[in-house]
């Protein structure tokens, strides 16, 4: 295992104080989901540059496309109060299986950051990766 694996896994009780903070403002985000349609709850806090945090949940759709996930609320949210510098982003489900951010929100990070940390997990668990891992060779104009 090489010290990238290292970090995976990771309980909780040993992830950094702010990444922690920022995993837990995920997780009381998770609670405002608006999935009337597939019952997934799905939080998620970014934290920008300068210490602010910007939470997001996924909202649902009768037409399913208008869909928009939790990362993607939180990311508009900052942009719109002109905040385009981040360092980690943190996603909270309510599963017991862990998920990583799904393609158009991971193409939605590396628009604003090529090294942004990006952290998932749910009640038990938690993965730590960052973006140039997730999305490698990702398209950028
Ligand atoms: N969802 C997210 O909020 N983030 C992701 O990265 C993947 C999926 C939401 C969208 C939808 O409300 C539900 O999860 C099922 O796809």
């Amino acid at each position: 295992m090489n010290n990238e694996k290292n970090q995976s896994n990771l309980k909780q009780t040993e992830l950094s104080i702010e990444l922690k903070n920022l995993f837990d403002s995920a997780k009381i985000a998770s609670e405002n989901a608006y999935s009337p349609y597939s019952h997934f709850k799905v939080g998620a806090a970014i934290l920008c540059k300068n210490g602010k945090q910007f939470t997001g949940c996924n909202i649902e759709n009768a037409s399913f496309g208008g869909t928009i996930c939790a990362e993607r609320v939180a990311i508009c949210k900052a942009v719109s109060e002109n905040e385009k510098e981040f360092t980690a982003i943190a996603v909270y489900v309510q599963s017991e299986k862990l998920f990583p951010p799904c393609g158009m929100c991971r193409q939605f990070m590396v628009e604003f950051s090529t090294d942004m940390i990006v952290i998932y997990g749910n009640e038990q668990y938690l993965e730590i990766s960052n973006i140039g891992e997730l999305l490698p060779e990702s398209f950028k104009l």
